[in-house]
């Protein structure tokens, strides 16, 4: 079997980054960019200001702030009409997966016409995308830099997951300072998201060498600032820090893809509109427990990682070990406990396993899930089961 590495051509990081976008878009030969975001950074001041950097290396800049948190269907098609209607012909997201998310499905369909319904799958786009610069203001969902596209169709409350290698972005800036504003509760979220993505991909069935170096390097960056940035989001080490890993865990992930706990929390963000990485990290220690079996050298790696002591342990015992360390992550930066506290519905189990069971991320699992074990995984997530 071959294996693909995907990734943008340019990523810039470091303190003040953000000031180069508009020397760096000049060379994607745009005219007018389109900067799309959420309704909070176009109301904060933070769009404006990128935007100066922009005008100031002579492009013209229209701001859409319309990319919701889960962004929708409806979202893309807003964004879409906005690009057509200022005759832009390039785009810059700018926020975190929900502002390049939507960024992605808008350029998408601009260069390819129809509805973005169309592109759900992998790789079903023909055309060049839209050129695209995404400038990330959290540290977790990486979307700055993959080929991951997550839309939720209104219709059917299914978020879509959209794998194309043409919605990569051709540059991504991480720059920290747009980081620090971020409340503790963000920063916890995206954080345990970047956990997610570093040990999905890591016990992938397609993890290779590459994936495997950025995934545990990014477990252990994770273990050891994301406490940090959460307790001080001022601390520019840890910020600068996370942002590098969730960097790290994006590689890993772009190219060794997901598993079920993405899988999963995709039907709770379609159904219930909760923040993904929070659903991330309170169904992580559980499909990772009924994952054990299916790679326990990779789950003692994980533990490793994660500062667990683990000389003189057998192989199972070392691995149950990653389990109450991802524990232990989760409450200390604040996660809650269980679903029953977010107002999910457990007669809403069968059919969100079902579209589980659909969902692309699902393929790399390193174990194969029946519908029933699914709605198990869900149980045990709702009651809090095992919780510290
Ligand atoms: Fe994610």
């Amino acid at each position: 079997m071959s294996t693909y590495y995907f990734l943008p051509t340019r990523n810039v990081f470091g303190e003040g980054s953000v000031q180069e976008a508009g020397t760096l878009a000049k060379t994607l030969n745009v005219k007018k960019i389109l900067i799309v975001t959420d309704a909070f950074l176009a109301k904060s001041g933070m769009a404006d200001n990128v935007a100066k950097i922009y005008q100031e290396a002579g492009i013209d800049v229209h701001i859409f702030g319309g990319a919701e948190p889960n962004p929708t269907d409806k979202n893309v098609a807003a964004g879409i009409e906005c690009y057509r209607e200022h005759g832009c012909n390039g785009i810059v997201s700018l926020g975190g997966g929900s502002s390049h998310d939507c960024a992605k499905g808008i350029g998408l369909v601009a260069a390819n016409g129809g509805n973005i319904r169309d592109y759900e799958g992998v790789d079903k786009s023909s055309n060049d995308m839209i050129p695209l610069m995404a400038i990330n203001t959290t540290a977790g969902t990486a979307s700055e830099i993959t080929r991951f596209c997550i839309i939720t169709d209104t219709e059917r409350k299914v978020k879509m997951a959209i794998v194309d290698w043409r919605v990569t972005p051709q540059i991504s800036i991480n720059d920290p300072e747009l980081m620090v504003g971020m409340p503790p509760s963000l920063t916890a979220a995206t954080g345990m998201d970047a956990l997610t993505h570093a040990i999905e991909a890591y016990v992938s069935t397609m993890a290779n060498p590459l994936t495997d170096a950025a995934a545990l390097q990014a477990i252990k960056m994770i273990t050891q600032y994301l406490p940090k940035a959460v307790a001080n989001g001022e601390y520019m080490k840890a910020r600068d820090n996370m942002a590098y890993a969730q960097y790290l865990a994006g590689i890993a992930f772009n190219n060794a893809s997901l598993g079920y706990v993405h899988a999963m929390a995709h039907q709770l963000g379609g159904f219930y509109n909760l923040p993904h990485g929070v659903c991330n990290a309170i169904l992580l220690p559980y499909v990772e427990s009924f994952n054990l079996i299916g790679n326990l050298n990779r789950f003692r790696d994980i533990a490793e990682a994660m500062g667990e002591k683990v000389a003189g342990l057998s192989t199972d015992e070392a691995a149950v070990r990653a389990i109450a360390a991802i524990r232990r992550l989760s409450k200390q930066v604040g996660i809650p406990a269980d679903l029953k506290s977010l107002g999910v519905k457990p007669e809403d189990f069968a059919i969100m396993a079902e579209n589980a069971k659909k969902d692309v991320c699902q393929l790399t699992n390193p174990r194969k899930a029946t519908k029933e074990q699914v709605i198990e995984l869900y149980r045990q997530a709702y009651e809090g089961e095992g919780a510290l």
